[in-house]
């Protein structure tokens, strides 16, 4: 019944209006708000693009005060829920944590998940915004055996992610400014890209009025894919595996070769078809990190070279292919200390902003509609039961 338009993978529906994020990807632009992602990456912080985020403008120097000490109050999580994490297996992957954790606040915070309140959506907002570094920390120290930190509110929202996640109770944790900034610059970097997978999920499992946190929890399970959030571990993962520059051709060859399933991680992307302004940012990031932390790392290298042999390779020249900005990001992570394994979770941790955002635009749209696609159906033809003696 009906004609409908075949887009599989969405590649040209526009599923709704949006004032937060705008992106060209011929040119390699994203705005948030009207702002260049450079300007904010270089100049702002990431508890001012939460609020811009939210409310469409910058913050005045006393709304953002205030706007700090309202996440800050948030950041504590109801005891219990270091029960509920003590449930899981001490191998569990940070996400899988996550997306538990986060999708039992329903049952923690009540009070919030009353949607038609437009004060409880707000008060959603910056629970989860809050909340979200205390979990990926707790995700983290159980993985290693370590107690749980509280939060501490004296510090910036990075810096106490950070001492949450490498401070022990026995020693006072110095977090180094430059790692801060670091950290902070890659949340910004993270906050928002418009009607991505996870993003679009959320808006899809809100759009039938589901509560805040199960919708987050929703985005974080389409985010650990590795075609999405989980790149930047794949792509680290990739280029410790290659891990000299001499083997780089043999992964080119791979990765252009259509019967081998081998992409190179970190590069492409169904927007961008030309560099990320993500990774631009990134990859400075690396260098000020690694001078900052007098270390190094043979995979910036390999990375380096690897973008430069593929950037001039007919293959990727003509898919338009680019690096990303999962490319230069686990560089910076593992300079910093996290596993692998967390790389994902500080993605979810920072797009989480963007995820309320774009779910509090929906929740207002006039033109709000449960989403629910449709389908072009190729099975059989209506046909008769056969009894099982009879098959
Ligand atoms: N390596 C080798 N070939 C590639 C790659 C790659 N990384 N990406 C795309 N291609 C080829 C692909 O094989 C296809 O070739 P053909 O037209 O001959 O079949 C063509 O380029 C178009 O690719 P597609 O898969 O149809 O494009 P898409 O828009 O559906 O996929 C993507 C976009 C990001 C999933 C894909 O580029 C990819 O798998 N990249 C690697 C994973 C990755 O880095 N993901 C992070 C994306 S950015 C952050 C985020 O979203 O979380």
């Amino acid at each position: 019944t009906g004609v409908f338009t075949y887009d599989p993978g969405f590649t040209s529906t526009a599923s709704c209006e949006s004032k937060i994020t705008y992106i060209d990807g011929d040119e390699g632009v994203l705005l948030h708000r009207g702002y260049p992602i450079n300007q904010l990456a270089e100049q702002s912080s990431f508890m001012e693009v939460c609020y811009l985020l939210l409310n469409g403008e910058l913050p005045k120097q006393d709304e953002l005060a205030s706007f700090t000490r309202t996440i800050s109050r948030h950041t504590m999580l109801h005891e219990q829920l270091t029960t509920f994490l003590r449930g899981f297996r001490r191998d569990a992957h940070p996400m899988a944590i996550m997306c538990g954790i986060v999708g039992a606040l329903s049952a923690f915070y009540h009070d919030s998940t009353d949607i038609t309140d437009v004060q409880q959506r707000m008060i959603a907002s910056h629970r989860l915004i809050a909340k979200m570094p205390t979990i990926a920390a707790m995700a983290y120290k159980y993985s290693v055996g370590q107690p749980i930190l509280y939060p501490d509110n004296s510090l910036s929202y990075s810096a106490n992610f950070l001492r949450m996640t490498f401070g022990v109770p026995a020693e006072p944790y110095e977090v180094d400014p430059a790692v801060e900034r670091a950290m902070d610059r890659i949340f910004i970097l993270h906050a928002d890209h418009e009607q991505n997978a996870s993003t679009s999920t959320v808006r899809l499992a809100g759009s039938s009025g589901a509560n805040p946190f199960a919708c987050i929890a929703a985005g974080i399970a389409c985010l650990w894919g590795p075609a999405h959030g989980g790149a930047n571990e794949a792509a680290l993962n990739m280029l410790r595996e290659i891990g000299t520059p001499d083997r780089i051709p043999h992964y080119i060859e791979r990765a252009k070769d259509k019967n081998d399933p081998f992409r190179l991680m970190g590069f492409g992307h169904r927007v961008y078809k030309n560099y990320d302004p993500r990774a631009t940012v990134m990859q400075k990031t690396v260098r000020e990190v690694f001078s900052a932390l007098k270390v190094t790392d043979p995979v910036f290298e390999v990375a380096l070279q690897l973008e430069e042999m593929a950037l001039n390779d007919p293959y990727f020249i003509e898919k338009k292919l680019f690096p990303n900005v999962d490319f230069y990001s686990g560089v910076i992570l593992s300079a910093i200390g996290f596993p692998t394994s967390m790389f994902t979770a500080l993605f979810a941790l920072a797009r989480t902003v963007g995820w309320i955002a774009q779910w509090n635009e929906m929740i207002t749209d006039p033109d709000q509609k449960i989403g629910r696609p449709r389908q072009l159906y190729t099975g059989p033809t209506q046909r008769d039961y056969v009894p099982i003696d009879r098959r």
